[in-house]
Order: structure tokens, then sequence, then C-alpha cells
């Protein structure tokens, strides 16, 4: 996700931010920029698209004298990747670093009437709303403090104001902050990777806390501006340990990581009061949303299986509907034939899968509406679909798609969610999802919180074994099959997914004790028939492990039994588990499980 640093001290500014930024750079991030004050208390701004390379380049040509200023590296949520959208953003007085999503920009901007914005993201409004509160009489603190009290959302913002040359004022709430506390200096970032190498003193900023730096050290208000007494810790570990968040690979960073990941996904979009669900983007009339008899899900490996669980929701929510998931580098080939009236969601972590691109395309020569359902802001695929959504999953750096998968599936539910609205769908059935998707950052967070040692011994039981088979029916197929596809890619462990019910039809020839065999099985009108196929396994020999969310006694080697009060959307919780199990297996097989063997994060060509 995007970073802050922020510096006030004896050095120039401008040599700690950049490095600070390059520390910062493994989140993943698409522009960056700095803002500074010369020692005249003139202010200068440099920002630009792509590596932080493109910003030293500016800078070379234009160096920035000073020692205060702020930096930041954005990864586009609202907006398109432009100079004019990268921070810092300057309003009135005011300079500005944003991380974070503002919920009620749209809103905000509507009553700021007077300013004009030279930017389509949300940190510019929130820069005016700091302005306008920055009147005659009142502190740069108390403004800040003032404006993040009208805002709905998350941020980890730092300002400065050439108005009160030696002082940056940061403010967090959901999004991190630390304050590092030097000599004669205060270093500020949202990643404590940033401040070493300056000091191992730091305050880390709570939710709700607002603080003023200058080179002497930092005082921490709340947001009543009563003064707080906060903690200076000591930052442990080096550079590596702390970018990974403290974990030993990105891999089981981003799988820890989704309940907040899927906070920012679920972000301003469902309203549990009335359970209801809504997407800004689809850019498509009442009329048209009403209009839609045909939905066709394209994507490929992760994205494609995200796709078909989504499709057994999107058919009970909307049963007017007819859906069809498509394999993009299948797909593109075929002669394909879309009724009037379809939509197409085109599936896309990277947003630049060369298979699903060129699906895309064919699609829209058939004058079909195409909406994107993908991570990457400003990506090809965001660029040209008529209209969509991003998960706002964050980056995701380890090869494997974990955390993407869920933002995905959850994304696609809300559109689902959404259209039953126009078409009169399963309004109860809405209601009840959008209450569980209300829980499920919680849910997903204390599933993995309680099961994470009993699937690390899982793990280590089944490492040696060289096969296995996922099995699953209904919406528990789709995670049988990402589960296998988890397993082989980063274990190299054979592995097939399959529907459960299908067994009689083949795989049943291949249990023996030498695969394991596992079964997702979710608590629903199925349960027995599941449970049918797992006696059919055990009978010959098949060694099983079970995941899940049934209470009921059930004959098997080994059990993840999950509690949880989501039932609908279960197959997402236990899908996280099973991406904990694949982990420990690669890594108790000694793989590279961040980039395993022959595989790319983004597969550009065919
Ligand atoms: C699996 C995986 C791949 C991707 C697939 C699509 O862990 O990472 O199967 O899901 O290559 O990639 P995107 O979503 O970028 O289009």
């Amino acid at each position: 996700m995007c970073g802050i640093v922020g510096y006030v001290g004896k050095r120039t500014a401008q040599n700690v931010l950049v490095n600070g930024l390059k520390r910062l750079e493994y989140r993943g991030y698409d522009s960056a920029g700095i803002a500074t004050l010369d020692d005249e208390d003139n202010p200068h701004v440099a920002r630009s698209v792509g590596k932080i390379a493109e910003l030293e380049n500016v800078l070379l040509a234009k160096p920035h004298e000073g020692h205060l200023g702020i930096g930041h590296t954005r990864w586009a949520t609202h907006g398109g990747v432009t100079v004019s959208n990268a921070h810092p953003h300057h309003v009135g007085n005011i300079y500005l670093v944003h991380n974070g999503i503002i919920e009620n920009y749209k809103e905000l901007k509507e009553s700021l009437s007077g300013y004009k914005f030279n930017s389509d993201t949300d940190t510019e409004v929130l820069a005016a709303l700091i302005d306008k509160n920055y009147t005659k009489g009142v502190s740069l603190k108390d403004a800040v403090a003032k404006a993040v009290k009208q805002v709905r959302g998350t941020y980890g913002i730092a300002v400065f104001s050439p108005n009160e040359p030696d002082t940056i004022v940061v403010a967090r709430l959901g999004s991190p902050l630390i304050i590092g506390i030097g000599n004669d200096e205060t270093i500020i970032a949202s990643d404590a990777s940033a401040l070493l190498g300056y000091t191992r003193e730091a305050i880390y900023l709570n939710d709700g806390e607002i603080a003023v730096c200058t080179g002497k050290g930092a005082e921490v208000f709340n947001l009543n501006l009563k003064h707080l007494n906060p903690n200076h810790e000591t930052i442990e570990g080096d550079v590596e340990q702390i970018q990974k968040g403290g974990y030993d690979h990105f891999l089981l960073k981003e799988i820890m990581d989704q309940a907040t990941t899927l906070h920012n996904t679920l972000s301003g979009r469902i309203d549990p009061a009335n359970g209801t669900m809504h997407l800004g983007g689809p850019n498509l009339t009442a009329e048209e949303m009403r209009n839609i008899n045909h939905v066709v899900i394209v994507g490929c490996g992760t994205a494609y299986y995200a796709g078909l669980l989504a499709s057994y929701y999107m058919e009970q929510l909307v049963p007017d509907l007819t859906t069809e998931v498509v394999v993009a580098s299948e797909y593109r080939y075929r002669s394909f034939h879309l009724p009037k009236n379809s939509v197409a969601l085109i599936v896309s972590q990277s947003g630049e899968t060369a298979d699903t691109l060129a699906c895309l395309r064919e699609i829209k020569k058939r004058g079909v509406k195409t909406l994107g359902i993908v991570n990457v802001v400003g990506s090809t695929i965001a660029r040209e679909v008529d209209g969509g959504t991003y998960v706002h999953a964050g980056p995701e750096i380890s090869v494997a798609s974990t955390k993407a998968f869920t933002a995905q599936v959850v994304a696609m539910v809300m559109f689902a969610g959404m259209l039953a609205g126009y078409h009169g769908g399963n309004v109860e059935l809405v209601s009840k999802i959008t209450n569980e998707l209300a829980i499920l950052p919680k849910e997903i967070e204390k599933v993995l919180r309680t099961h994470h040692d009993e699937i690390k011994a899982l793990a280590k039981k089944y490492v040696k074994y060289n096969d296995a088979l996922y099995l699953g029916r209904d919406t528990a197929y789709p995670i049988a099959l990402e589960g296998a596809l988890k397993l082989k890619e980063i274990s190299y462990v054979h592995a097939e997914g399959y529907p459960s019910g299908e067994l009689k039809h083949g795989p049943i020839a291949l249990v023996d004790d030498t695969f394991f065999e596992i079964f997702d099985i979710i608590d629903n009108w199925l349960f027995d028939k599941s449970i049918g196929g797992l006696h059919e396994v055990r009978a010959r020999g098949g060694k099983t492990i079970v995941f899940t969310n049934s209470k009921a006694d059930i004959e098997t080697d080994d059990i993840v039994r999950i509690k949880s009060k989501i039932t609908i959307l279960a197959p997402l919780l236990l899908n996280t588990l099973q991406q904990l199990f694949a982990y420990y297996v690669a890594v108790g097989r000694g793989n590279d499980v961040d980039q395993p063997r022959n595989l790319a994060k983004s597969v550009t060509v065919e």
C-alpha cells in the first residue's frame, strides 16, 4: 500500500525522505513525491509517476534545500496513476500526504465550495478541509483535529504549512504511523523500516491520536486535544524483518493481513443496518442494471476460481440471472455468443494478464458491457473496461494469490447483492450476506489466529506426501480447486481439485495410502452427500483431512473445525486455512514460497 515519510531536523530533508521512500518500495507503488520547506520557508513540491528513480531525476534537475518535508509512495485507490494524483497534495496553506481511504470524500467535496481541485483523489479533499479549518488564530494541530473529525474512512496523514515552518502534524485512524525520536531530529514513517539508521526510539501512534512533531520530538493528543503521554518503544529487527511485518515470508503476511485488506474492500460499500450493498463503479444506469440477464465471469487461475465461487452466490441472490464462468485462455479463442443484455466481469489481481485482457477486448467487440474486478489501479484491464470496481486488497508481493482471492469474491458478491436490489432478487439473502460481510474481517482474523498452530502441525504431518485430492460440493467446490492450486504452486505437491460428487466418475481410482484427501465440507443441505463421499474414500484406505464448519461427529484422520457466526460465506474462512496449510507444507519442503519455481506474478504473455 502507500507509504509515508516525514522529516524535521538538522539534515537535508530531501535525502532522508528519498531514502525512506526507497525503504518503502517493497510495498508496491505507482508514483511518488516529496514536499519540503526551504530555509526561507518557501515550499517546494516534486512528484513523478513510476519508480523512485524517476523522482530522483526530477530532484537532480532541481534539488530541494531545507530541513523539513514529507514524502509519499502512492498505490492508487481514487483516480488513475498521474502526476496530479500523486502526493503530496497542496491546497491553500496545506501540504499533505495520506494513506487510507476517505469514504465520504464526495460529500465533503460538495461542502468545500470555493476550492478548485486539481486531482481525482480523496486526499486533495482532505487537504482542502484542513485548509478550510486553518483560519486565523487556529493552530495547524487544531485545524487537522477538526478536519479529521469530519472524515469517515481510514487515514494516516502527515501535514505541514509554511505558516508553522518547524512543525509536521500527523494523525492516524486505521493506517499506521510511527514517529522516530532522534537526536535533534524527528522522522515519521508509516513503516518502521524507514526509520532504521536514524533512530530506534519510536512512538507508535494509536487510532484517534494526533501528534505535533518538531526537531525536538513529538507531543501527542487525542482528537479532543487532550495531551497524552505516549510510550516510547524500541524498534526491533532489521529492515527485511520489518518489511515482512515480522513474518518469515510475504505470503504468510498476506494471508494473515486479510482481515485488514478485506476491511478496505468492504469500506463504504455495505450497509448492514438496511441489509444492502452498493458498489460505486459499475457505471450502469438503473435501467441497464435491471436489464442484465446474463453474467459471464472471466479470469485465470485463482481469479477464475474466485469467479466460480462468486457465481454460486450470484445465482442464489439474483434468481432470474444466468451465470457462466470461463477460463480466459480458452474463452478468447472460442466462437462464443453472449445474449443481449449480458455483462462481463473481468477478474484480475494484476490487471495485466494477457489472456484475460484478450477476452476483455473480444467481449467488447461484441458490444457487451465489461466491468473490471481488479486490484491494481490504473492497470491495463482497469483502463479498458467500461466500469467496475477495485478490490483494494493492496499490493500482493508473493507470487501466489491469497488476499486477492478473498477480496475478489467479496467484490463480486457485493455486485450480485446490488444487482439483486434492481431485480427484486432474494432480499432476505442479501441482508443475511450483508451482515456476514460486516463481520467477515474479524471472523477471518479469529479463525486464522485460533487455528494457526493446528494447521502448522497438520502440514508437518502431511509434508512428505506427493499427491493430494481436494474435494468439495457446491460453494466448497471452488475452494477445493483453489486449495489444490495453492498447494501445487508453492509446495510442488501434485494436487487436484474435484467436485466430490465426481469421485465415482474417475478420481476415486487414485485413492490409496500414498495420497491424502482434503474434504471441504460446509454445514448445509448437501452435508450428508459430502459425508458419503468421505466414507467412500476412507473405505478405500484414503487418508482424509476435513475442513468444516459443522459440529457433527465426522470420522476422519484429521479435522479442522471452525466455529463462526458466518455460515453462508464459510468457504472463505475455510479457504484462508487452506492457504495457511499450503504455506506450511511449502516451508516444510524447503521451498522458496514467495518466488515459486517457473511462476511469475503477472502473466503478461500467452
Ligand atoms: C495463483 C495465481 C495465478 C493468478 C492468475 C491470474 O496463486 O497467482 O493463478 O491468479 O495468473 O492473475 P491475475 O489475477 O493477476 O489476472
